[in-house]
């Protein structure tokens, strides 16, 4: 097939690991019999926002629609311009495309140190499914009385039992492919509407994934139990605000934010979804070269999983895995790697 790719490079060190990333991706893709790639680059960020006065045109949605997926690098600039304004195309997208299951792996690779320095297994390889739709990120409240020793501000959480349902029915699926595990996160003792809802949808659908272990935990205790025993989790299933605080705590877990990569998945692919680092534009190493690359790297596998590409795939993270078990690493990882001289030493790595 043709892939058609949307590139979506963005400010600071995001069109830095962006083109290390297009190269890996390029070179797999060359290794395929019957895989075509059709990459069109979107110049949109800050530097647009400079020309044009808004970091994307009016009609991004309607530009960005036709294509099977898009790569981004990352948005921001906060001393130009405030980050929700950068941000917000990604939030539009997000919505507009229904990506609502947010996929974050946390794998230790070898020859790496996990934050846990020592401490903790030798092997971390779990997921956390962010949902990644509604809950706690739903635009719905307001502020009254501003200004006054009274003022007061309401922020409403909203989950639906279709959202909560589908993100589980996801995570079940994914476990399936996996070490059949699934643990679900809220806080149901102390929030009982929302939460308890979540309980009551696993509940429901516990016994149509009769093949996976499922349960519950406390987003405080699971927070601990990452630390304390991360080796247990295989998929996590959480709402958008505690998926959102468990995987920087992930990436850490795994080796830093620098190796992080993430999916915005539309799991129907009725429409585009995408996929990026974890991290940001990174503003105070951004113009350096210094970025690791890997995060963005590996959300191309990721990508290429999605589109029903395995095989690529599996080549870029064999790929990683080499050339991290051969010591090339960047600043972040306490290497002196540049970001083009690691993305080189993936694509020589790359079979
Ligand atoms: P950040 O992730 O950009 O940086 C946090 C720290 O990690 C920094 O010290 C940075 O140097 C380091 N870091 C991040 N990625 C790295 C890499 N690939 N290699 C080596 N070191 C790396 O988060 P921060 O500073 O909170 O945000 C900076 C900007 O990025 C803000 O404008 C923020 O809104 C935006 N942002 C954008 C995201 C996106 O595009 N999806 C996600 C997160 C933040
Ligand atoms: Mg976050």
């Amino acid at each position: 097939p043709t892939l058609k790719i949307a590139v979506y490079p963005g400010d600071g060190i995001g069109p830095e690991v962006t083109a290390e990333a297009v190269r890996v991706l390029q070179a797999v893709a060359a290794l395929e019999a019957d895989l075509r790639l059709e990459l069109t680059t979107l110049p949109w960020g800050i530097e647009y926002w400079q020309t044009h006065g808004s970091v994307v045109p009016p009609d991004f949605l309607a530009q960005v629609r036709p294509f099977d997926a898009i790569l981004l690098g990352a948005v921001g600039w906060p001393a130009l311009l405030p980050d929700h304004e950068t941000l917000s195309p990604l939030v539009q997208i997000r919505q507009a495309f229904d990506q609502y299951a947010c996929m974050r792996p946390a794998k230790l690779y070898r020859g790496l140190k996990s934050v846990l320095a020592g401490k903790g297994p030798d092997e971390i390889d779990f997921v956390v499914l962010r949902e990644n739709s509604e809950g706690e990120y739903v635009d719905n409240g307001g502020r009254m009385k501003r200004g006054t020793p009274d003022e007061f501000a309401v922020q409403t959480a909203v989950h639906t039992r279709k959202g909560v349902e589908r993100i589980l029915r996801y995570g079940f699926e994914m476990a399936r492919k996996r070490r059949k595990k699934l643990t679900m996160v809220t806080k149901s003792n102390a929030q009982r509407y929302a939460y308890v809802l979540w309980d009551e949808v696993l509940e429901e659908l516990a016994p149509q994934y009769s093949d996976i272990q499922s349960e519950r935990q406390h987003c405080d205790a699971c927070a601990m139990n990452f630390v304390r025993w991360p080796e247990k989790f295989d998929v996590v299933v959480a709402s958008n605000l505690f998926g959102d605080l468990l995987t920087d705590l992930g990436g850490v877990l795994a080796g830093g934010l620098g190796l992080a990569p993430s999916t915005n998945t539309n799991p129907e692919k009725k429409f585009p979804s995408m996929f990026e680092p974890v991290h940001g534009s990174a503003p105070d190493i951004a113009g350096r070269g210094i970025a690791n690359p890997i995060a963005a790297v590996l959300s191309t596998a990721m990508l290429l999983d999605h589109v029903d590409q395995p095989t690529a795939a599996q080549r870029v993270r064999t790929a990683v895995e080499q050339t991290l078990l051969q010591g090339s690493a960047t600043p972040d990882l306490g290497g002196k790697l540049t970001t083009q001289q690691m993305g080189e030493a993936v694509l020589k790595n790359i079979r």
